[in-house]
């Protein structure tokens, strides 16, 4: 469980990649926080950790605005990225001294899987520029059925790119990425190869374990980590089983927005027995 919440802020719906794993992309209208309501959501929690992510983040039409001022508030965030508008990255992270960023990348398949030339080569120019400016950058890995044949391999690369370690995730069906128009119910047949690979924590590790047997901590993670969907909506939990919505902040002041996510308490998910979401289930 996490000492302190984590409030991850899909920011936009907007998306300029083509995953097979994600449906965002193929949103057309767009739906976005929105800077005043992003305000409210800071004032209420000023001292957690954020994730600001959507969506292509920085696509955000107000996005200079939303980096500045969680600069000026001091923030701690990590900002996630697809990386295909390097440029901008670089020049963002540059700019407001991004505590933290995180890069997606799905192997050596990558460009593939997400349907975009060029942005393995994108990432790797973003990793040089961290290296060169002592940037602190993480890759997320997706593990879904179009790269669990080349696992392996995808490992080694991120070896030779000089990681030692890997934010992994595992593709699920999820409303809020819109799965159902992409890949759905991906079911990992080959577990062995992530627990062998030093490259994957022993938390994450453990959680598979628990998964493969059956024997699960019952998930507690909506206690505090949150989700505020780009339409403002406060949702239960990000993953499809528990698209509950506790309220919508253009609606809310900053206390209501304190009072309700402070009041989320779960000793257990119901949907504890059959959801996969590791990046969720890491913080239970
Ligand atoms: C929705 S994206 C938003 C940030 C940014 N657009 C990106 O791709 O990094 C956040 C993370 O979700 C991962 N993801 C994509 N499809 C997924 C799925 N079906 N289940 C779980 N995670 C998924 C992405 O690989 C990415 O690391
Ligand atoms: S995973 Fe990220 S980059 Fe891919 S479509 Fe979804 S939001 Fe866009
Ligand atoms: S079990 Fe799944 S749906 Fe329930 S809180 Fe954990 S991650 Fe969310």
């Amino acid at each position: 469980m996490r000492d302190k919440k984590l409030i991850q802020l899909y920011i936009t719906n907007m998306c300029n990649s083509h995953c097979k794993t994600c449906g965002i992309w193929k949103n057309k209208e767009r739906q976005e926080l929105q800077f005043d309501d992003i305000i409210k959501i800071l004032a209420a929690f000023p001292d957690v950790d954020y994730v600001i992510g959507g969506g292509e983040a920085i696509l955000h039409d107000d996005i200079v605005r939303i980096l500045n001022l969680l600069s000026v508030g001091n923030i701690n965030y990590t900002l996630l990225s697809n990386c295909i508008l390097v440029g901008t990255v670089c020049k963002l992270v540059e700019t407001f001294s991004i505590p933290s960023v995180t890069i997606s990348c799905d192997g050596i398949n990558h460009n593939k899987i997400r349907g975009v030339e060029g942005n393995l080569e994108s990432i790797n120019m973003f990793r040089k520029f961290c290296i060169t400016g002592g940037i602190k950058f993480k890759v997320s890995y997706t593990y879904s059925r179009y790269n669990e044949e080349s696992f392996l391999q995808d490992m080694d690369m991120f070896r030779n790119m000089g990681l030692n370690e890997i934010y992994f995730c595992i593709a699920q069906d999820m409303d809020l990425l819109m799965t159902a128009e992409s890949d759905e119910s991906f079911v990992a047949k080959n577990f062995e190869q992530i627990l062998d690979c030093e490259l994957i924590s022993e938390k994450d590790k453990n959680h598979i374990r628990s998964m493969i047997t059956g024997k699960r901590r019952c998930c507690t993670s909506q206690n505090n980590v949150h989700t505020i969907y780009s339409n403002g909506d406060i949702v239960r939990c990000q993953s499809f089983k528990s698209n509950i919505v506790l309220g919508n902040i253009k609606d809310m002041t900053t206390e209501e927005i304190r009072l309700t996510l402070n009041s989320v308490n779960n000793r257990g998910c119901r949907f504890d027995e059959e959801c996969n979401l590791l990046c969720q289930r890491r913080y239970d």
